[in-house]
């Protein structure tokens, strides 16, 4: 295989100026509608950075799951690492890629908890499998093998028998509040478009929040 002669050229659209609008949030849900019309394998896949106690980053991908004013959230086991990262440097970057439109989105912001209560209302919506996945799997740890795996699996569809699984403790949600978001549109000659949003801290005058914008070379 020879990497060097790997090469797309991009040509699916553009980003104009004076199309782009003053709030990044409505554009970055209708390019997610977008992805997902355009049949992208898990559209709201995005990779997230985090840091360790080193500083050294770390990046997985994890599934948005909300997204509303200037937040979006995702859901995890606060007990692994990425949960320990976070609870010691609550701020985070998350990229998503959407390959068939040549677009990429990054989001930059800190981090914190979702309230209980939010997170259970989405725990109890996930599939059975998922709830007792979450009691069974001590994400991040070490696993003997896949026996021991699936026993673990085993042991938590035991304990919760019925349909009314409760949340498990150290599970639950993430909450980004955006301060930057920024939209790449492949173009040819790598020449690509890029628009970088920055949330002001000054409000608006309804309380909304203002946005600077800056188209960045690529
Ligand atoms: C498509 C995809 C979606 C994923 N979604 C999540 C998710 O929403 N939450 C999560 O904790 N892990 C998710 N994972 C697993 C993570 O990438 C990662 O393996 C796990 O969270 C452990 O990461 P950590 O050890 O850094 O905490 C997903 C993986 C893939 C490939």
């Amino acid at each position: 295989m020879n990497l060097q002669e790997l090469r797309e050229h991009y040509t699916k659209g553009g980003l104009d100026d004076a199309s782009m609008p003053d709030n990044p949030i409505p554009f970055f849900e209708h390019w997610l509608h977008e992805a997902l019309k355009a049949e992208v394998v898990e559209p709201n896949a995005m990779a997230l950075a985090t840091v360790d106690s080193n500083g050294h980053p770390d990046v997985r991908i994890v599934l948005l799951k909300g997204l509303s004013d200037r937040e979006i959230v995702f859901y995890t086991n606060y007990d692994g690492t990425k949960g320990k990262q976070l609870d010691q440097h609550p701020y985070a970057s998350a990229t998503f890629w959407w390959g068939p439109l040549e677009r990429q989105v990054r989001i930059r912001g800190a981090i914190h908890r979702q309230a209980q209560e939010a997170s259970e209302a989405y725990f109890k919506s996930r599939p059975r499998a998922s709830r007792v996945g979450a009691w069974a799997s001590p994400q991040s740890e070490e696993i003997a093998s896949r026996e021991a795996l699936d026993a673990l699996f085993t042991a938590a569809e035991e304990r919760f028998p019925g349909d009314d699984i409760p949340m498990p403790p150290n599970w639950g949600g993430y909450v980004m509040i955006i301060e930057e978001i920024e939209f790449w549109q492949g173009r040819g000659g790598r020449m690509h478009d890029r628009f970088r949003y920055w949330a002001s801290q000054e409000a608006g005058q309804e309380g909304e929040t203002m946005w600077t914008r800056k188209r960045l070379a690529p």
